[in-house]
């Protein structure tokens, strides 16, 4: 589906200033990019703009995380494979075959993606919004999902090593429901009622993925803002030659709310 033309911002030269902004300006840009991410969950930030303005923007729009550049790097994929514990081969950003959709890290609720260089022949950012979960599953469903662990993953600051740190695929949380997921993260088994509304749950993306995936393809300059709660992210492969380089900032702002007027 392409959205281009379907957001806050497209075609709109005046919404999104041309150079790094003056405070007001920026203010602006992030009482904008709150609400959208509110009521639909991502912004595509379009036209050419210089990383000190994608820099300005994620660092007022929350607490930064980290800032990673994501490339097509074989070299720093088998470096990161070492450091591994826990499933060593699992997907990585440095790969040039597909990733599934997923989330990232439980607490990092918005994600940013600045386009350095875009793929030469597509390296779309392909979204899945699952805003609607509570009109798909019954309260039931939804809390037997929210017992479904998923693997979260974090160094140990002593050992360096990976640590699990099981969290729930679903979290209530204020008016919403926070979701946590990706296929290389789950158990090997689950209790059987939650291994039945977990395949149910997977049933469900995979019928979204063909019938609602949006796909969003960066130009050079251009900035994409997800919450990271609610909308999944995925890509198909690139060449492994691919030029393709984003960077992405993870963002902590608590728990995003949910405009539900929107
Ligand atoms: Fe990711």
């Amino acid at each position: 589906m392409n959205t281009s033309g379907d957001h806050a911002f497209a075609g709109d030269s005046t919404a999104a200033p041309e150079v790094v902004p003056n405070e007001e300006a920026l203010s602006c840009t992030i009482e904008q990019i709150h609400q959208t991410l509110a009521s639909r969950g991502w912004v595509h930030l379009q036209g050419a703009k210089p990383t000190d303005w994608f820099d300005a923007i994620s660092a007022r729009l929350g607490e930064g995380m980290f800032r990673a550049d994501v490339i097509v790097d074989p070299g720093k994929k088998f470096s990161q494979e070492q450091k591994r514990s826990f499933r060593p081969q699992r997907p990585s950003s440095y790969q040039h075959d597909g990733l599934q959709f997923h989330t990232d890290a439980r607490e990092w609720n918005i994600l940013g993606f600045y386009c350095v260089e875009q793929d030469r022949v597509n390296g779309s950012s392909r979204l899945l919004d699952v805003g609607d979960l509570e009109q798909v599953f019954s309260l039931q469903e939804l809390e037997c999902l929210a017992k479904v662990e998923v693997c979260h993953l974090r160094r140990d600051p002593q050992t360096g090593s990976e640590k699990i740190y099981p969290t729930p695929l679903l979290t209530r949380a204020a008016n919403v429901w926070l979701v946590f997921y990706a296929p290389w993260l789950m158990r090997d088994t689950y209790e059987p009622e939650q291994h039945v509304m977990l395949e149910r749950f997977r049933s469900w993306l995979q019928h979204k993925e063909e019938t609602c995936a949006i796909e969003v393809r960066l130009k050079p300059g251009e900035a994409l803002f997800l919450n990271n709660n609610r909308v999944m992210h995925a890509r198909k492969p690139i060449e492994p030659s691919s030029r393709r380089h984003l960077i992405r900032t993870s963002i902590n702002t608590g728990v995003l709310g949910r405009d539900v007027s929107a």
